[in-house]
């Protein structure tokens, strides 16, 4: 069953019906401004930091689902009937309901009494604010007399404190209403600089600012009691709940239809420029006003949203696919590439399933997110690479995660996994691969954000080595420390308390326990980085990590390997994790998946027999779970993986963010019939009719999907940000179609389904567009190149000498 359709012409998804399983999200701003909007115009925003900077109020797990947003309601004058547009929150039955969710907008609407409304919401490039341009026509034969109220509940700013610390907040809430515009201004009078605006392009008849005044007693935004009332009340909030509503009447002909821009929106001032006049507890508006009235005219905000077309536009344009199958090429040209960018934007930390208060930038997750992203921003990834190598501590560790406003580690949810260091080795691999710029391993970058530690970033990516070198273990594996790329394989936590922290709680001191799957990444990415030392004339360094390389892949194969696959880990008894002798969790993917995408075993008919063992136990129609068999109980030294019930998360879940690996893995053995078939089974498109079991968005991919052992087998959850949307989009780009960014130029090998005839591509690399065109004449994988008409050797393209902006390649497979 669907709920809607994809429109790629567009680059829209459709929704057709308001009643989604669950609110199907889009993601407003790509620079400072963020929100996050549900089909029903639910969500909230934030300027930066979800936590820190929250501008409205959303209250996560409610009951209905999905309360607080940007609400619109609509009031027949004449009847005294009104309605929301957007079906939440009233729930009217509406006729023609939409939701268009596009790229960095989304444009929600229906016909309600003959009156049709549609709000587009957005956030212009380059502003701190959100522009909703509503059109109301009068679909009636006669005159409609129609007032419109748009309302925001503000957050006081930390989203934390907002949803925790009511004997203050209850009490300090306050605004200024001014030429028709509402500023928030809470905590303003003290220590804080910045505000928020929210403003109408229409003579407001008038407003509230008091949420009691505008909901009145035991009412909620279902049924606000001034808007059934026909008449705002001009209040003044002064502590409790201060919100934003504007009140606009509008007299339509018959046919005839009227835009109104609202703008909500974030300024700071500086300290010493906060009031006007000066001493005085006024808000200095001189940084607002000027944009307020630049975007409240119709003209400038539609200039603002062709600007934004524009911009993805050329950003999803960088690589776009013809393929023989459509999910490929919506997933590829449109969904895919768009959900990097969130998870570019957001990390984990603000989504239907991440609060924005629980999560920031993860330090492994954000390194991994550039694989999916640092062709359409490699900028920006540098910027990123360089906040993330500032944050990796001495030892060569790292914080989980850090602040996006601060741009600092905390240790909220630990340190101490030690698998984190490599992912930045990883990242920093696929920079240089993909913009040439090795100017990039000279930047100094200090340790833990202290001044005065600063070192190249080369350095950083030797410590991230040394750093598993200092911490192996019995069979010479590395120590797994807090865990590894599973945050739940807690080996060493040894908790029997409820409420520990899985994350934070350790008993044990580490000395044993080792991980088979920082093993497979340590061979991988000291060989890359091997290749990255080589290049810079440092031989000798190159040599050393080598000879790890080598030395790790020794000691995988004498003692990572169980017979028909590698062996997960060794607990803290030293006893297997993984194998063939344990009760449950015998097969697990990650070091299947990575040991053999790392390229061990190629040689000597154990990659082979892994990925066998792989589809034979793990393999189900909705993807390749974790591990089987599921865990049924909760095992003290194996921690949170056991705590999760059978088929959910990391206990035997579909964990879509590893199905990828093996699918590389199936690449690096030439099977591309088996990666295109895991790619597909994961894949959200291609799972949109069954969107009644699937409950996630079918545009972009979830974390997780239930694993055989649940239940509700198939069904999605946690949505848009994970490392899925990387993964996935690095193995469909650079390993099922081959499109591969090296050091030396553009690199053709796909490994596509042998039914495929072909397909064709386009990928703009350092500064060159290629055209190519794939067409299979045999059924192998090998490749012969003609380069604009000319056979090449080999199949790497190199940058044209003679300075050609466009090059045409063709491929033959055979
Ligand atoms: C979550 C985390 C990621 C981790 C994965 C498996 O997706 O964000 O860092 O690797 O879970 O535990
Ligand atoms: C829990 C989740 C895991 C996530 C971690 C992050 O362990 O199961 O997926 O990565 O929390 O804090």
């Amino acid at each position: 069953m669907k709920f809607g359709h994809f429109d790629d012409q567009n680059r829209e998804y459709v929704i057709t019906q308001p009643d989604t399983p669950l609110p199907w999200i889009n993601y407003l701003g790509c620079q400072e401004y963020f929100g996050i909007i549900s089909n029903t115009a639910g969500g909230y925003s934030f300027y930066r930091d979800a936590r820190l900077r929250r501008l409205t109020r959303y209250r996560y797990n409610n009951a209905p689902w999905d309360c607080g947003g940007r609400y619109i309601y609509l009031r027949d004058e004449a009847s005294g009937s009104f309605w929301s547009p957007s079906w939440q929150p009233t729930r009217h039955a509406a006729e023609d309901y939409s939701c268009r969710h596009g790229m960095g907008y989304t444009t929600i609407g229906s016909t309600f009494a003959g009156i049709e409304a549609h709000t587009r919401y957005f956030v212009p490039l380059d502003e701190n604010l959100e522009i909703w341009r509503l059109t109301v026509t009068n679909r009636r034969t006669t005159r409609a007399k129609i007032s419109v109220f748009a309302s925001v509940e503000f957050c006081l700013w930390d989203a934390q404190d907002d949803a925790t610390n009511f004997q203050r907040n209850y009490n300090i809430g306050e605004v200024e209403v001014v030429d028709g515009v509402i500023y928030h201004k809470t905590e303003y009078r003290e220590r804080r600089d910045h505000y928020a605006f929210f403003a109408c392009s229409e003579p407001a008849v008038a407003f509230d600012t008091s949420r009691d005044a505008f909901l009145g007693p035991y009412r909620g935004w279902d049924n606000p009691a001034a808007v059934a009332a026909g008449k705002l009340t001009n209040s003044v909030a002064h502590g409790w709940a201060p919100i934003g509503a504007h009140q606009v009447k509008l007299d339509l002909d018959a046919g005839e239809s009227r835009q109104i821009v609202f703008i909500l929106g974030y300024q700071e001032n500086p300290k010493d420029k906060k009031f006007d006049p000066p001493n005085s507890q006024t808000i200095n508006k001189e940084r607002a006003k000027p944009v307020i009235a630049k975007y409240l005219g119709a003209r400038e905000a539609d200039a603002a949203f062709d600007r934004l077309h524009a911009h993805w536009e050329k950003l999803l344009g960088i690589f776009q696919v013809d393929t023989p199958d459509v999910h490929t090429n919506r997933m590829v040209n449109i969904w895919n590439a768009y959900q990097c960018m969130a998870t570019f934007n957001m990390s984990r930390s603000a989504s239907s399933f991440e609060s924005g208060i629980g999560r920031g930038l993860g330090f492994r997750d954000s390194n991994q997110d550039l694989l999916g992203f640092v062709h359409m921003v490699p900028a920006r990834a540098r910027e990123r690479i360089l906040d993330l190598a500032s944050t990796q501590l001495e030892s060569g560790g790292a914080y989980h995660q850090y602040q996006p406003l601060t741009k600092r580690g905390n240790n909220d949810i630990g340190g101490g996994f030690n698998d984190d260091p490599h992912w930045l080795i990883l990242g920093v691999a696929a920079y240089l691969k993909e913009t040439g710029d090795w100017s990039i391993l000279d930047e100094k970058a200090p340790y833990d954000n202290k001044p005065g530690t600063e070192e190249p970033l080369y350095e950083h990516l030797h410590r991230s080595f040394q750093y598993t070198l200092e911490r192996l273990g019995q069979h010479g594996l590395p120590l797994i420390g807090r865990a590894d790329w599973n945050d739940c394989l807690n080996l060493n936590c040894f908790s029997d308390t409820p409420g520990n922290s899985f994350q934070t709680t350790t008993n044990k001191d580490g000395k044993v326990a080792e991980s088979v799957f920082i093993a497979g990444l340590f061979v991988h990415a000291s060989r890359e980085l091997a290749e990255i030392a080589g290049r810079r004339g440092k031989k000798e360094d190159s040599t050393c990590f080598l000879t790890a390389a080598d030395r790790m892949e020794e000691a995988i194969k004498q003692h990572g390997w169980d017979g028909e696959w590698f062996l997960r880990a060794y607990d803290s008894f030293g006893e297997k994790v993984g194998s063939k002798e344990c009760e449950e969790g015998r097969i697990f993917i990650e070091s299947n998946g990575f040991c053999v995408l790392a390229g061990i075993g190629l040689d000597d008919g154990r990659a082979q027999k892994a990925l066998n063992s792989v589809r034979e136990h793990l393999a189900t129609k909705h993807g390749l779970v974790v591990h089987q068999p599921a865990y049924t109980r909760y095992y003290l030294h194996l921690g949170e993986i056991s705590s999760y019930p059978p088929g959910y998360k990391e206990n035997a879940g579909v964990f879509c963010h590893v199905n990828p690996w093996v699918m590389i893995a199936e690449t690096r053995l030439g099977h591309g019939d088996e990666a295109y078939d895991y790619y597909l089974r994961i894949n959200p498109s291609a799972r949109e009719e069954i969107s009644e079991v699937h409950r996630c968005e079918p545009y972009v991919y979830a974390q997780m999907i239930a694993g055989k052992d649940a239940p509700t087998h198939g069904e999605a959850k946690n949505s848009w940000l994970t490392g899925t949307a990387a993964w996935n989009y690095y193995a469909i780009a650079q390993w099922i179609l081959g499109v591969r960014p090296t050091y030396d130029g553009l690199e053709i090998a796909p490994v596509i389904p042998s039914s495929w005839p072909g397909f064709t591509a386009t990928r703009i690399f350092r500064g060159v567009t290629y055209k190519i065109a794939v067409e299979r004449k045999g059924a192998g994988n090998k490749v012969a190149l003609t380069v604009d008409g000319a056979p090449i050797e080999g199949n790497i393209v190199s940058a044209p000498a003679d300075g050609r902006k466009e090059v045409s390649i063709a491929a033959v497979l055979s």
